[in-house]
């Protein structure tokens, strides 16, 4: 039975319908006076996202112009910016009562101005640079009339096979935290209705980047205490930053997908952590627990709104089935009404309550505002510093003045690979290729000259790119191009679509025919720099061994074949550190440095018995990263070693020099491990860390304060405390290469 208006008011006025009433009294007034003019069915209309990747949805097949003017569609994908437009003056010409759609986009690293992939910009550990990106990001996609952004990504990962560990920040709790509150910063600003700042939304809702074997939506299988410790606190401090929505993930927690389980969506997001936002489902993740073998779509609609999920991304169940349910009485109105009111609320916070064409505001200055001057410079400086050179032991670098360079690989000539994943607004012909960008760096007293040596793979298995010609004929070629050249930078890796979702590889290698290129380079004696891209971090021992100089570019954005050509030629000296650990082999993974210890250590840090056929250490350790610069650490110290209580805290100094020529950055880190505590801890977790700039010769004391807040950790009854007792702290340029000091803190 249709209920009428009125009715709903009153139902509304005295059902606790609020997601958290009274914190601000206009707002809420404002929503009960909207939500008492609304149906059930309109309610039930605002929790639902239409129109994620159909581009013109106005009159399109999909009738979702119907759903519009019927009140059935909340907001709508942003992919095409003047559908969009047109779907919120339809719809405030149509609805019977009118209420402005959010326009939402993966802003995952830029808009127009892409910035490195975001585990690439991870790299840089260089937070206010991050949270510039993220406001560049904003003000661009704002001008086009998008106010949400899909991001940030926070699932750590420790697995390069899964195509997404492009999109979040490494394998690291503490750093990931840091680097999603500055996202969420830098996306949603100081006020969220200035028309050029975007709501943020956190996702995946959780634990979605421990996809058993790297596969993409794969089974999630994790105990409480890994949980707690490594893979929810990016979330949470995404949440604590201020992220204004969050997003579902794939996967099962504990057998039941997360876009249905009330334990995570509920209890832990709103109860324990406080969570007031809405909670959109990842695109059809809905209707996809009818797959995951939970119901059909009448149940899956119902559990997944009564575990807490405000909207349904692209399935349009909530709109199929709700009402039916509410009238059946397996779904509560007053949990439509919670979950509506939590949109109302985004809405209002957005501004788009009280003016629909806020996010129209920059629309004759979209020319202006995309691709400034400002914006390149932000996109040059944060590719710059994601550069990590990971070997330089012959001093190739930076590159001396020489009469010719041969560029050779796949990417040397390409615009559109270097953006990586999640790249929309960006055109790639106004970029440049790294060809161009390194002719223009090293002036015309050099030739620089190209040749392609070898499509990206000839393995059918995988997408064969570029491959107009065998690589085989494309290496005989270049072995003749490169002839008479001084040195040779091998510009090899990945493409874009090789990481990102649903993008896995079983063996994260160089491909084979690249690997042929490489050696036949370095036959010719000549010089040969590495320079790879990629979207995750590559297993490469071989080449680690038989190549001097190696440096990982990512897919670095609009600017990353200018950012990389100043890194060659020693315009910057390179800073960036690996976000996560950097195994031998495909064997070894998971492989992470902040593992537990175990009753029978290998060696060392590198915990649990060893392999017959390869080593328990990793190629690269997650922190490292050189220089062309030489840091020496040199006496540290801490101001006491003994502390008491909670509120205490140690002092800890390093002396940090600058053994080099150039100008430079370092990150010194440090670490902390708990020797004996209730359960077994790790061996080593960051805890903090400092990007210094340094001149040559220049030392600078670098001091971090330890408190009990940086020992603290979920227990086996996930209680989080510290135990009293001894402490060891490291520092140092990367997690191996450190030096300890032992310390003892008593309650
Ligand atoms: C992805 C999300 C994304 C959404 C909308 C999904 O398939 O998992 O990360 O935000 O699509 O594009």
């Amino acid at each position: 039975m249709k209920r009428n208006v009125t009715a709903v008011a009153l139902a509304l006025l005295t059902l606790a319908a609020s997601a958290k009433q009274g914190v601000d009294p206009e707002m809420d007034k404002f929503i009960n006076d909207l939500m008492g003019r609304m149906t059930l069915k309109e309610r039930i209309g605002q929790l639902n996202l239409g129109g994620v990747g159909t581009p013109k949805v106005v009159g399109s097949a999909k009738g979702l112009d119907k759903a519009v003017k019927e009140g059935l569609v909340s907001s709508i994908g942003g992919f095409d910016p003047v559908a969009a437009e047109d779907v919120q003056r339809f719809a405030e010409d149509s609805m019977r009562v009118f209420i402005p759609m959010i326009t939402g986009l993966d802003v995952v690293h830029g808009y127009y101005t892409t910035f490195p992939i975001p585990l690439g910009s991870s790299s840089s550990w260089n937070l206010g640079l991050l949270e510039e990106s993220a406001r560049v990001a904003a003000r661009e996609a704002t001008a086009f009339g998008i106010n949400w952004t899909f991001a940030p990504m926070v699932d750590i990962s420790r697995d390069p096979r899964w195509g997404r560990v492009a999109e979040g920040a490494g394998e690291d709790p503490y750093l990931g935290s840091l680097v999603a509150q500055a996202m969420v910063r830098g996306y949603q600003g100081d006020d969220l209705s200035d028309g050029e700042t975007i709501m943020a939304c956190t996702k995946h809702l959780v634990l979605y980047g421990a996809s058993e074997a790297g596969r993409d939506y794969n089974t999630v299988s994790m105990d409480d205490v890994t949980a707690y410790n490594y893979f929810l606190p990016t979330y949470k401090a995404a949440f604590d930053a201020g992220a204004g929505s969050g997003m579902t993930s794939f996967n099962v927690v504990n057998g039941v997908p997360t876009t249905g389980n009330r334990k995570v969506m509920t209890e832990l997001l709103r109860d324990q952590w406080g969570f007031d936002g809405f909670i959109v489902s990842d695109a059809n993740a809905i209707a996809e627990m009818i797959e995951h073998g939970v119901g059909g779509p009448q149940e899956v609609a119902e559990m997944a709104i009564n575990a807490g999920t405000d909207m349904d991304m692209s399935a349009s169940l909530y709109v199929a089935c709700l009402e039916k349910s509410v009238a059946e009485g397996r779904v509560g109105e007053e949990v439509i009404n919670t979950a509506c009111r939590r949109v109302l609320e985004a809405k209002y916070k957005l501004g788009l309550l009280k003016n629909p064409w806020l996010y129209y505001k920059n629309k004759d200055k979209r020319k202006e505002i995309v691709l400034s001057p400002g914006n390149l410079d932000v996109a040059r400086r944060l590719a710059r510093e994601s550069v990590v050179l990971l070997k330089n032991s012959d001093k190739v670098l930076p590159l001396k003045p020489v009469k010719k360079i041969a560029v050779v690989g796949p990417m040397g000539q390409e615009r559109a690979e270097l953006l990586g994943c999640w790249s929309y607004g960006m055109s790639a012909d106004t970029m440049s290729t790294f060809v161009e960008a390194l002719a223009r760096e090293v002036g015309p007293d050099t030739e620089v000259v190209y040749s392609q040596g070898s499509n990206w793979t000839e393995q059918p298995a995988i997408y064969k790119q570029g491959g107009e010609h065998p690589s085989d004929s494309l290496l005989m070629q270049a072995v003749k191009d490169v002839a008479d050249a001084d040195l040779i930078i091998a510009t090899v890796g990945e493409p874009a679509v090789w990481s990102g979702e649903a993008h896995n590889l079983t063996n994260p290698d160089l491909a084979e025919a690249q690997k042929k290129l490489l050696y036949a380079m370095k036959e010719t004696g000549k010089p040969v720099v590495v320079a790879l891209f990629s979207g995750r971090p590559l297993v490469i021992e071989d080449i680690d061994k038989d190549f001097s100089t190696i440096l990982q570019a990512w897919h670095g954005g609009t600017m990353a074949a200018e950012a990389l050509a100043d890194i060659l030629t020693g315009k910057e000296a390179p800073s960036g550190k690996l976000t996560s650990t950097w195994p031998r082999n495909v064997g070894q993974i998971p492989l992470y440095y902040n593992a537990l210890r175990t009753g029978r250590p290998y060696s060392g840090f590198w915990a649990t018995t060893k392999y017959i056929d390869s080593t328990n250490d990793p190629l690269y350790p997650f922190g490292y990263g050189l220089s062309y610069n030489e840091y020496k650490y040199d006496n540290l110290r801490a101001d006491k070693l003994q502390a008491k209580g909670e509120g205490d805290r140690i002092r800890v100094t390093v002396d940090v020099t600058n053994l080099g020529s150039m100008p430079g950055k370092e990150i010194v880190q440090l670490y902390v491990n708990d020797p004996v505590a209730k359960i077994s801890r790790p061996v080593m977790e960051l805890k903090d860390f400092a990007k210094i700039e340094l001149a040559p010769g220049e030392t600078r004391q670098v001091s971090f304060d330890v408190t009990p807040d940086k020992l603290k950790y979920y227990d086996s009854e996930l209680k989080y405390g510290w135990d009293a007792g001894e402490f060891n702290i490291f520092v140092g340029p990367d997690s191996r290469k450190v030096e300890k000091l032992a310390v003892k803190w008593d309650k």
